[in-house]
């Protein structure tokens, strides 16, 4: 059997036209395609009295999502430990305290009851992920943000293309950002959206994503009969090129033959792991929830030796994630009882999961799991 890597992108002809098309014509940097695969996501996202700018990477979002939500130095923003780096980072980079909680141990999402308890004064933000195929609580989440008057960031990272209580990821926070790196669910090889409520939020993320401008510089530069803008805010330079975003165009034409195909994997891989007891399968049926990847707990003790077997076989497996408040930048932050996450962490094995993982090679992982479970008690 060959080689199954743990992801890997659906790239095809038509990305390729579509990038060497924008080579072609010259005007590589932030451009007329960054506007039309942003209206194309907007359409696509259902997006109603919502509006979304797309930028370098996932990380960037979540960085200028913070600067949208007005947080600065000595704020607390609470966010789960089963985190990727870019969450805790980004709230760090802003000046504010990572707050770490716990994750529900079904959806591994970030535990509601649990964020309570860690809420207070300085709480001015949450970071709800959506781990792998779950999509975090929002209904609750939004009755404890009525009461304490914090802002709701949602990390979509993963659930790009996801139905949550009828409503398209996208739809139902205060701030909804999205990662469109190699391996997520659509690629624009690196990429990031942010999605926000009003057109004025819109227009300061277009000024932040290019070094403040008031307008953007595709805008400006071509007029050529004065200097055409100001500059006001404090800036980054995260804006998406317009190669990246005709490879994004290419890739959200074929969005529902990604989206079934993924489901329809995971939905695989779920009846076939049902059937062995040394299994936890997900929590999700991902009928209505497109996940980047698809994980499996296992106990402790062997999970680390599974993973060294499976590779063996040619099957690379990942880990999503190590709990970030073990990592040395974040111990010194303030966290809750985080039982939860400190044991599934050591559990999770992420399977290989893309768009061209045939079933033949689902079973033969399965039945390699399967083997090697046969002799561990
Ligand atoms: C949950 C989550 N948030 C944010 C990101 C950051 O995205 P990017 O790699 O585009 O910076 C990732 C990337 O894997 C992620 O998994």
């Amino acid at each position: 059997m060959k080689t199954i890597p743990t992801s890997w992108p659906y790239i095809s002809k038509n990305e390729i036209l579509s990038a060497r098309k924008v080579l072609n014509e010259g005007w590589l940097g932030l451009g007329s395609y960054v506007e039309k695969f942003e209206k194309k996501l907007s359409h696509y996202l259902n997006l109603k009295n919502r509006f979304i700018c797309c930028v370098s990477t996932g990380t960037d979002a979540l960085l200028m999502s913070l600067f949208v939500a007005k947080i600065k130095r000595g704020d607390e923003v609470i966010l789960p430990s089963l985190n990727f780096l870019a969450c805790a980072q980004s709230i760090l980079l802003c000046g504010a305290k990572p707050v770490f909680c716990d994750v529900d141990e079904k959806t591994l999402c970030i535990d509601v009851e649990k964020l309570k308890k860690l809420i207070n004064k300085k709480t001015k933000a949450v970071i709800a992920v959506d781990y792998s195929g779950n999509i975090a609580d929002y209904k609750k989440l939004n009755i404890l943000k009525k009461k304490y008057k914090f802002k709701i960031i949602q990390d979509a990272a993963h659930s790009f293309g996801s139905v949550y209580d009828n409503k398209q990821v996208g739809n139902f926070s205060d701030i909804t950002i999205f990662s469109f790196d190699p391996i997520k669910t659509i690629t624009t090889i690196d990429g990031g959206a942010i999605v926000v409520k009003s057109l004025k939020d819109l227009e300061y993320l277009k000024s932040i994503r290019q070094l403040g401008y008031s307008v953007q510089p595709n805008v400006a530069f071509r007029n050529k009969k004065k200097l055409a803008y100001d500059v006001k805010n404090l800036g980054f330079q995260n804006r998406m090129s317009n190669v990246h975003a005709a490879i994004g165009l290419a890739q959200i034409d074929k969005i529902s033959s990604i989206i079934s195909k993924k489901r329809n994997l995971c939905k695989n891989y779920n009846y076939l792991f049902k059937k062995i007891d040394k299994v936890i399968t997900p929590f999700s049926t991902y009928e209505k929830v497109t996940p980047f990847i698809y994980y499996i707990r296992v106990k402790k003790k062997y999970r680390d030796r599974l993973r060294s077997y499976l590779r063996k076989k040619n099957i690379f497996t990942g880990l999503h994630w190590y709990p970030n408040h073990k990592l040395t930048l974040f111990k010194k932050c303030k966290k809750g009882d985080l039982s939860v996450t400190n044991k599934v962490a050591s559990e999770l094995i992420t399977l290989p999961l893309f768009y061209k993982l045939e079933k033949k090679e689902q079973i033969y992982i399965f039945n390699h799991v399967r083997n090697f479970l046969k002799n561990e008690k």
